[in-house]
């Protein structure tokens, strides 16, 4: 399903595109759990609330996996926007990959139907004009997809608190990433703007012409990770999250490391 892309360097030359990464990988990655059943979920109202017909679809720091229903590629032209070249070499799925910020990058009035942030809003230092740019260039009516940590899980707070050395040894020893870290691959060094919170989040998006219709926070797919890959590690993690949602207001699960929203512009 890989398609020839246009790669459009604001800032560099052009650079061969690899054919390898089919484009819905960042789903198939997914151990089952919270999370892969979201994402899931997301794909059957993508598939109802969308027009059918032709899409333009934005991926803003699409990176080089998507985590688009497989269907939807065939009959979309999207372009993607990261600010790592290395990741705009290896996208294999865009019809156009441009490397930039998505925070200044704009793109046309009422230009796409959907517009794609998955984990990537905590990378960024000014969600804010991100936000904006997005909502700008969607048509009325257009949906922004989500993805993020959620800042006040147990994941999260260790996320936001740790040094990105701790983050690179994470993942090459206990998700067992070995390239983890080296240019173009991922963990990227987080920011966590105070927007990452979902209750801002969700404000922000009120009070800016944006109605979220989906809203849902996951376990964090590391938890499924670790229990099947590092069982004693997890079972340390389980029992501290144990621990602090006994002492945490009723209801509170400090498991819930994700969230995933929709937002439409109305
Ligand atoms: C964790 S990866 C997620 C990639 C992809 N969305 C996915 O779900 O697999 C975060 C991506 O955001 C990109 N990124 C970080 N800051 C950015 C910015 N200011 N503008 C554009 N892309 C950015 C990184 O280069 C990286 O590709």
């Amino acid at each position: 399903m890989n398609k020839p892309a246009t790669i459009e360097f604001a800032t560099a030359t052009a650079i061969n595109v690899s054919a390898a990464t089919p484009p819905t990988q960042a789903l198939h990655d997914l151990i089952p759990g919270e999370a892969r059943d979201s994402l899931l979920a997301i794909h059957d109202v993508l598939r109802r609330e969308l027009p059918q017909g032709r899409l333009a679809i934005y991926e803003a720091g699409g990176g080089s996996c998507s985590v688009l229903p497989p269907d939807l590629p065939s009959r979309s032209h999207i372009t993607v926007v990261d600010i790592d070249e290395d990741q705009v070499r290896n996208n294999t799925y865009a019809d156009v990959a441009i490397l930039g910020d998505v925070q200044t990058y704009r793109f046309g009035q009422e230009t796409f139907d959907l517009v794609i942030c998955y984990n990537v809003i905590e990378h960024l230092p000014d969600v804010e004009a991100a936000l904006l740019n997005f909502r700008d260039a969607l048509k009325r009516g257009g949906m922004i997809l989500i993805g993020a940590p959620n800042p006040r899980s147990l994941s999260g707070v260790v996320t936001k608190y740790s040094p990105h050395w701790f983050h690179v040894w994470f993942y090459r020893n206990i998700r067992g990433i070995k390239d983890a870290g080296l240019p173009g691959e991922p963990p990227f060094p987080t920011f966590f703007h105070p927007l990452v919170t979902l209750p801002r989040l969700e404000a922000f998006a009120a009070a800016n012409g944006l109605e979220m219709i989906y809203r849902r926070e996951v376990e964090s797919p590391r938890y499924p990770e670790m229990r099947r890959r590092k069982p004693l590690f997890a079972a340390l993690a389980d029992a501290g999250a144990t621990v602090l949602n006994a002492v945490l207001p009723r209801g509170t699960d400090v498991r819930r490391g994700d969230y995933h929203v929709i937002l439409r512009k109305s």
